[in-house]
């Protein structure tokens, strides 16, 4: 069976991997084809994350790069067709949530390639967020839809999709997490900082960083934080450029009041990092589920999540932007005593890539 992996931006990678390298596991059975969009291109964004993660260099690479959201996507879909048309896969994988997600799958629908949808399911219910469209587009229209957890199924039931295309997997994400933890200890980035007790941010949504008035007020919050912890924050590169047209742009070179900035890690240097921390606050996805499995709190600075299973295994709380709670949900959690109890969700086991692939056959 030849299959097409797509990758277009940083949170796809974690994802592709043990796909890849089940698939190559099982050559007999699978012919493994990965195509970088190209979405995400700096080294740090993308490069650094195919060695980390030990995923082969692209087979094929469009380098779309950046641009709005309709030029991105539809330069995705202009770039992908004639590799689909070229290479006539059995299958084309499409992961997560990112414009390079919903373009592919727009692509094999009109050709009449079979697609399916990894991590389906998920839904903040908030369609001011770019990557619901995206989700929601892209279950409608994929042939499969494999989900991490059982409330990603009833959200696709709510919608009508039909029994027979939903499977319920598990999280791929967390293949990549437990392969990868042994080799993560190898990092040095906790004695390269320094680092003793500490809590660990990253912003990157739109909703938080795009206005300067919403991100100075939560850099001013995140001030507070690191009074009482020193704060490490890898820095996005659009939160970056954010900061540098801001009066607090001096501030980025610092580590002045206790936040360390730094450029954007690598997948093995971040897991040792976020691994080691009292306390992570973000606006991810993804590190929300990744902090639930390794039993750190994290504070989701957003109003919702699509991944409430963060929420119910007691790890994750959605305290929004409002610096009051941000405070106070920080302060509490580190009022409490260091835990690091692992909490699983059912098939968060690292095995979800042969799930998905003994599905495809
Ligand atoms: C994208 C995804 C988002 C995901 C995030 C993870 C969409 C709609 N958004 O958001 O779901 O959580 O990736 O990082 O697909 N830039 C660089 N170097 C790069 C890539 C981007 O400097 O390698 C800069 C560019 O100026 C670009 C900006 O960052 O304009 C934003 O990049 P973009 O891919 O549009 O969105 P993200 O915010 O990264």
């Amino acid at each position: 069976m030849k299959v097409i992996n797509v990758v277009g931006a940083r949170p796809n990678f974690m994802k592709v991997a043990p796909l890849v390298d089940a698939m190559k596991r099982r050559e007999q059975q699978f012919t493994p084809l990965v195509v970088h969009t190209g979405q995400h291109y700096d080294t740090m964004m993308s490069d650094a994350f195919f060695k980390d993660l030990e995923l082969p260099e692209p087979d094929l690479y469009l380098n779309v790069g950046s641009g709005s959201h309709a030029a991105q996507t539809a330069t995705v879909m202009e770039r992908f067709e004639p590799v689909v048309l070229q290479e006539q896969p059995d299958w084309v994988l499409v992961v997560g949530d990112v414009n390079s997600t919903l373009a592919c799958a727009l692509v094999c629908v009109k050709l009449g390639i079979k697609v399916a949808h990894v991590e389906a399911g998920l839904r903040s219910h908030d369609r001011t967020m770019p990557e619901e469209i995206n989700r929601l587009l892209t279950d409608q229209i994929s042939d499969l839809l494999f989900t991490p957890s059982q409330d990603a199924d009833e959200n696709l039931r709510a919608e009508g999709i039909p029994e027979e295309r939903i499977r319920f997997v598990g999280n791929i994400m967390i293949d990549s997490l437990l392969k990868q933890l042994p080799r993560a200890e190898r990092s040095n980035i906790r004695q390269d900082l320094q680092l003793n007790e500490y809590a660990v941010v990253t912003l990157h949504r739109p909703s938080n960083v795009d206005d300067p008035k919403t991100l100075q007020r939560i850099l001013e919050t995140l001030e507070q934080v690191s009074l009482r912890i020193p704060i490490v924050f890898p820095v996005h590169p659009r939160t970056e450029k954010m900061i540098l047209g801001m009066e607090m742009a001096e501030r980025l070179h610092y580590g002045k009041n206790g936040i360390m900035f730094t450029p954007p890690l690598g997948y093995l240097d971040f897991l040792q990092l976020y691994s080691g921390a009292r306390l992570v606050l973000t606006d991810s996805g993804g590190i929300q589920e990744e902090t639930t499995v390794l039993g750190i709190p994290c504070l989701t600075l957003r109003e919702n999540t699509e991944r409430p299973i963060t929420v119910t295994m007691r790890t994750n709380t959605i305290v929004g932007t409002d610096p009051a709670k941000i405070t106070s949900a920080a302060f509490a959690a580190l009022d409490h005593k260091k835990s690091t109890e692992r909490r699983i969700p059912p098939l968060w086991d690292g095995h979800t890539a042969d799930r998905i692939l003994d599905a495809l056959l």
